[in-house]
C-alpha cells in the first residue's frame, strides 16, 4: 500500500461546545481551542477533528446544519476560524471539519424555500413524497425515535428525516443538490483544511420506492437503517464526490460508516478507496443492544479483546484504520471498557497503552487524555442530548422504572463524553467563568489536566509518553507500518500483540486481569521501552535474569524483543 502523509499522525477530536469558554457565555469556542493549541501540540497531538462548528439552531448540537459558509456565532467568527488556521499551521498541526451532508436543518434556506415553494426546485433538495391512503409513506422509524417522515404542511406529501425532524435528509439523486454541496466542500478545502470527517455517510442512498418492511418493535414501525442495509450502490456517490472534491486537494477523509455491506471494506478504504481511512466501531458495537440502550450490553473482556483482534487482522490487510475509545456518541472508554477493579490510574494508562499502538491511527477524544469517566445524572431533565431523551422513554415502554432508564443513560448516554473538558479544580473545572450550557462532571476536583501536568504518573503524561514513543524517529516505522499480530491469548486476562517489521519485533502486553500473569518471551533478550506504573527497570532485569515478565494486575508494557 502507497505511504501517505497521515499514516504516523496522532489525531484529537475537538467537541468545541465542551472544550473551552473564553467569553464566559458558558459554551466553549473557537477562541478557547486556539487558547489550547500549545497543549495540543504538547500531546503530541498532529491531527485536530473540529465536530461542527457550523451555524446551527443545535436541536442535535450541531449536526443539524443551517448555513455551512458560516460559523456558529456561539463559536466565534470566520475571522477567528482563520486565525485557528493560521495557528495550527504554525504549530505544524492539521484541521479536520465535520462534514455533515446526508441532512441539514429545518432551518436552512434550502428547507425553508421547499417549504414555502413544495412543488419548486428546492423541494428537490429533499425526499418530498405523496403519502400513501393519508399516512407516511413507509413504516421507518428514524434513528431518534418516532416515525421518519414528516406531513408538508398544505400537502399530501411527508419529507424524510432518518434523524430528527429538524434534520430533513438531502436527496442525493439531485445533481443540482450534488453540486451545492461540491462546491461547499471545495469552498473550505481551498480555505486549507486538510480535510474532514465525514458524518452517517452511508445513509445518503435512498430506495426512491421506500418500501415498507418487517416491524421490528411494537410502535409497528422498522428502523430506517433497514433500508440502507437493503439498498444497492452508495458507492456510485462516494466516487463521484471523492472526485469532484477530495481527490483534487488530496484531503484526508475518515468516514463514519455503519451496516457497511460485508465485503465492501476494500472499496471503501483500500489503495483506491472512496475515503482515507474510516472509524473501527467494532468494539463499541459490542455494548450495543438489539433493542436499544435499555438491553445494552457491558462488553466483556474476551469478547472485547477478540473483536479488536479480528478487526485489526482483517483492516491492515485492506488499508489503514482509524481507532477510537471513544467520542461525542459514545460513553467515556474508561467507564465501558475497563473491569471495575481497573477503573484507577493505571487501569486508564492501560487502556491507553494498548489503544495507541495499535494498526491504524489513533483519534484521541477530549478528556480521555486525562481518564474523564460517565457522569451521573439524578434526572432525565439534566440531559441535553435528543438521543438520549429518546432512549429513557424507550426503556420506559419497555416497561424499566424511570431508576433503571436513569441508569442506562449513565452506561450510554452521549452526555457522558460531552460534559465540559476538566482543566483545573477551580470552578467549573477552569472550563467557563459562567453557567456551563451542560454542569462539568463533579469529580473535576480529582480528575483534571492542572493536576495531572504536575504529576509525572498520571495519566495525561503517560499518553505524552505513549505519543512520543510512537513517533520517535527509531521506532515510527513500526508502530505505523508493522504487521499486527496477536499473542498470548490463552492467557487469562493478557491484551498482548506485535507490531512487526522486518527489523523490528515490539511487543505491547497488558493484564487487565486480577492476578499477576507471567508472560513467556521466547526471545534473547527485550529492552522495555515503557511501562504505565514505573516498572521498566524491575520488568528489565527480569526478562533478562528469567525470559520471562510477570505483569501485576493493571500493568501494562512495550518491549522491544531482541
Ligand atoms: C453522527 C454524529 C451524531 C449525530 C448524527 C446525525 O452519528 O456523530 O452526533 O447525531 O450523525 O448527524
Ligand atoms: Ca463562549
Amino acid at each position: 500500500m502507497s505511504r501517505k502523509w497521515w499514516h504516523d499522525k496522532v489525531a484529537y477530536q475537538i467537541y468545541p461546545k465542551s472544550f473551552m469558554d473564553t467569553n464566559g457565555d458558558g459554551i466553549g469556542d473557537l477562541r478557547g481551542v486556539i487558547s489550547k493549541l500549545d497543549y495540543l501540540k504538547e500531546l503530541g497531538v498532529d491531527i485536530i477533528w473540529l465536530s461542527p462548528i457550523y451555524q446551527s439552531p443545535f436541536v442535535d448540537q450541531g449536526y443539524d446544519i443551517s448555513d455551512y459558509y458560516k460559523i456558529a456565532e456561539e463559536f466565534g467568527t470566520m475571522e477567528e476560524f482563520d486565525e485557528l488556521l493560521a495557528e495550527t499551521k504554525k504549530r505544524d498541526m492539521y484541521v479536520l471539519m465535520d462534514l455533515v451532508v446526508n441532512h441539514c436543518s429545518d432551518k436552512h434556506e434550502w428547507f425553508q424555500k421547499a417549504l414555502a415553494d413544495p412543488y419548486g426546485k428546492y423541494a428537490g433538495y429533499f425526499h418530498f413524497v405523496k403519502g400513501k391512503d393519508g399516512k407516511e409513506p413507509s413504516n421507518y422509524r428514524s434513528y431518534f425515535g418516532g416515525s421518519a417522515w414528516e406531513p408538508v404542511p398544505g400537502t399530501d406529501m411527508y419529507y424524510l428525516h432518518m434523524f430528527a425532524r429538524e434534520q430533513p435528509d438531502l436527496n442525493w439523486e439531485n445533481p443540482a443538490l450534488r453540486e451545492e454541496i461540491y462546491k461547499m466542500i471545495n469552498w473550505w478545502l481551498d480555505k486549507g483544511l486538510a480535510g474532514f470527517r465525514i458524518d452517517a455517510i452511508i445513509n445518503i442512498k435512498k430506495d426512491l420506492d421506500f418500501p415498507s418492511y418487517e416491524p421490528d418493535g411494537p410502535d409497528g414501525l422498522v428502523c430506517c437503517v433497514k433500508m440502507v442495509e437493503e439498498v444497492e450502490g452508495v458507492g456510485e456517490y462516494f466516487e463521484d464526490i471523492k472526485k469532484n472534491t477530495f481527490a483534487k486537494y488530496d484531503a484526508f477523509t475518515v468516514a463514519e460508516v455503519f451496516n457497511m455491506k460485508d465485503d465492501e471494506l476494500g472499496e471503501f478504504i483500500g489503495e483506491k478507496g472512496h475515503f482515507s481511512t474510516m472509524f473501527d466501531f467494532s468494539a463499541h458495537m459490542l455494548a450495543q443492544g438489539d433493542k436499544g440502550w435499555y438491553n445494552s450490553r457491558k462488553p466483556e473482556f474476551k469478547a472485547w479483546r477478540s473483536t479488536i483482534f479480528d478487526a485489526q487482522l482483517c483492516l491492515q490487510k485492506v488499508g489503514h484504520a482509524a481507532n477510537i475509545i471513544e467520542n461525542h456518541d459514545e460513553p467515556r472508554g474508561a467507564s465501558r471498557f475497563l473491569p471495575e477493579h481497573a477503573r484507577n490510574e493505571a487501569g486508564k494508562k492501560m487502556l491507553a497503552t494498548t489503544f495507541l499502538f495499535l494498526y491504524g491511527i489513533p483519534f484521541i477524544y477530549q478528556g480521555q487524555e486525562i481518564g474523564m469517566t460517565n457522569c451521573r445524572k439524578n434526572d432525565i431533565s439534566e440531559y441535553d442530548d435528543i438521543s438520549t431523551l429518546d432512549q429513557y422513554q424507550e426503556a420506559l415502554a419497555a416497561g424499566c422504572t424511570e431508576e433503571q432508564a436513569l441508569e442506562c443513560c449513565y452506561e450510554n448516554s452521549r452526555d457522558n463524553a460531552r460534559t465540559p473538558m476538566q482543566w483545573s479544580d477551580g470552578e467549573n473545572a477552569g472550563f467557563t467563568t459562567g453557567t456551563p450550557w451542560l454542569p462539568v462532571n463533579p469529580n473535576y476536583t480529582e480528575i483534571n489536566v492542572k493536576d495531572q501536568e504536575s504529576r509525572p504518573d498520571s495519566v495525561l503524561n503517560h499518553y505524552r509518553k505513549l505519543t512520543a514513543l510512537k513517533k520517535s524517529p527509531e521506532y515510527k516505522e513500526v508502530f505505523t507500518y508493522g504487521r499486527f499480530i496477536p499473542d498470548h491469548e490463552d492467557q487469562e486476562g493478557i491484551f498482548a500483540y506485535h507490531r512487526k517489521t522486518d527489523e523490528q519485533d515490539i511487543l505491547v502486553a497488558a493484564n487487565y486481569g486480577t492476578e499477576p500473569c507471567t508472560l513467556k518471551m521466547n526471545n534473547a533478550s527485550a529492552k522495555v521501552l515503557l511501562s504505565n506504573v514505573g516498572t521498566e527497570d524491575v520488568r528489565g532485569q527480569e526478562i533478562a535474569e528469567t525470559g520471562a515478565v510477570t505483569l501485576e494486575s493493571c500493568e501494562a508494557v512495550v518491549l522491544l524483543l531482541g
